[in-house]
């Protein structure tokens, strides 16, 4: 009879191919509705444009640097990109931390961490005074108007610095570095890093025309007919759009699969009603999906002797490189209940058995969703092209495709079962999202030298 409850609980989670291609078919719709110059404004998708008018050719060249902000790690790079027949790419880098207070604080002691750290890489690469071109990673949904100017629409994940939103971010940067008076920099380019891990991906493979983050947040981006970016002039050529379909069911058209667990995560969340589908398939939540059911099965006493302790209690604890290793089918039950152990869960062997199934039934919707989604972009292209048959490449990165053990494979499934009529590879991009923001930087050099 428990086993029995625990069943009917998780079975809200499963979703059966009817409902994945409604999902599919209702992003569509979301596509269309943040394409389109009527319904644009009001649009939940945004399909935010991004100035990026083509994938590298090889031609790309000069010593740059790129900062990469709100992943997982924010980092400062040096890329040193050569064109000609032996093409290379040489990166340095510095991991730096941004500390909470600083996320959720001002923006402008943000934007000062940021400099200062700019400033201690400089130092460290021996470069203070050398001015060179600077590609901002900035992973936000901004609204752009040129390559190098991007008006933060919202805050999202874990960041909540304040007098941001509305503001032009690379205006916000540049003020920070003229407060320090120590250095110049020329910003060149702000990147969302969907759109810097297609370049980077595209860099080596040329059918790449779609970037996509399965990491701390769930985002992607594609190369889009400009005669379908109706908000920017002109019909010649491709655009990339940043989707940001993180927010696809912000205006409720998902609440038919959202659970109770999913609305409590949302609630006590740092942007409540916002990132619905996000907060359905990102790392940064998956873990909260998980610590809500673990606590609802606990009160109704399937779990942890009912008792629930403060460790449960705490928002948070499941990260997903725990998750990942919960679900990892090389692991013995033993070793599960000694990961549990270290979140301070005292847990028995049944415990740790509904504890792995939860996980696996949350991480499996997620992958599920998310390639419910990239069916429906990869259908798109295909039926933008006139084509009954597409072949194409995704470039993805974050943690959780990376880390998590089976959600890469199931989003990979989906993807193959619901749009049957394109040939979808993925290519995982090794070097993250700071070099593509150097070879859009790289071009963005080169046009402004053919204007002047
Ligand atoms: C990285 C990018 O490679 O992928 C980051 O360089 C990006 O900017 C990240 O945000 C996504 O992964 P995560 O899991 O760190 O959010
Ligand atoms: C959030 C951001 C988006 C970013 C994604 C992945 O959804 O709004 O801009 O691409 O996270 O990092």
């Amino acid at each position: 009879d428990q086993s029995k409850q625990i069943a009917e609980t998780l079975s809200e989670f499963r979703l059966t191919k009817e409902q994945l291609l409604e999902v599919k078919e209702r992003m569509r719709i979301e596509i269309q509705n943040g394409l389109s110059k009527s319904t644009h404004d009001s649009a939940t998708v945004k399909m935010l444009p991004t100035y990026v008018q083509s994938t590298p050719d090889g031609s790309e060249n000069g010593d740059f640097l790129a900062l990469d902000l709100g992943g997982t790690n924010f980092r400062v790079l040096l890329v040193k990109i050569r064109s000609g027949k032996r093409r290379t790419v040489e990166m340095h880098n510095k991991i730096y931390a941004i500390p909470l207070e600083v996320m959720q604080g001002t923006g402008e002691e943000l934007f000062d961490h940021i400099v200062q750290c700019i400033s201690d890489f400089l130092d460290y690469m021996g470069m203070k005074n050398t001015r060179l071109p600077l590609g901002f990673t900035f992973s936000f949904p901004c609204r752009q108007t040129s390559l190098d100017a991007g008006i933060l629409v919202t805050w999202t994940k874990g960041f909540k610095a304040t007098d941001c939103e509305g503001e032009d971010v690379v205006g916000l940067l540049r003020d920070a570095i003229k407060r320090r008076e120590e250095f110049d920099l020329d910003v060149v380019a702000i990147v969302n890093d969907t759109v810097g891990t297609m370049m980077t991906c595209a860099y080596e493979e040329p059918t790449c025309e779609i970037g996509l983050i399965a990491g701390t947040g769930s985002n992607a981006c594609y190369m889009e007919e400009m005669r379908n970016v109706e908000m920017i002039e002109g019909d010649e050529g491709k655009m990339c759009v940043n989707m940001e379909w993180g927010a696809f069911g912000d205006n409720g058209c998902l609440d038919d699969i959202r659970t109770e667990y999913d609305r409590a995560v949302d609630d006590f969340s740092l942007n409540p009603g916002k990132q619905r589908y996000e907060k359905m398939c990102s790392g940064m939540y998956l873990g909260e999906i998980v610590r809500n059911i673990l606590i609802d099965l606990t009160k109704r006493g399937f779990l942890f002797r009912g008792q629930i302790s403060e460790t449960l209690k705490t928002r948070g604890i499941f990260e997903t490189k725990f998750l990942s290793q919960i679900e990892s089918d090389r692991l013995a039950l033993l070793q599960v209940r000694s990961i549990l152990q270290h979140l301070g869960l005292d847990s028995t062997c049944d415990d740790s058995i509904i504890v792995k199934e939860v996980c696996g039934t949350v991480s499996h919707r997620a992958a599920q969703l998310c390639g419910a989604g990239m069916a429906a972009v990869v259908d798109k292209i295909r039926e933008n092209r006139g084509l009954d048959h597409l072949n194409i490449t995704v470039g993805v990165d974050g943690t959780l495709y990376k880390l998590h053990p089976h959600f890469s494979g199931i989003m990979h499934q989906t993807v193959n079962e619901l749009a049957p009529k394109c040939n979808v590879k993925f290519l995982l991009s090794e070097d993250g999202s700071g070099k593509g923001a150097a070879l859009i930087t790289a071009v963005g050099c080169r046009l402004r030298q053919e204007l002047n």
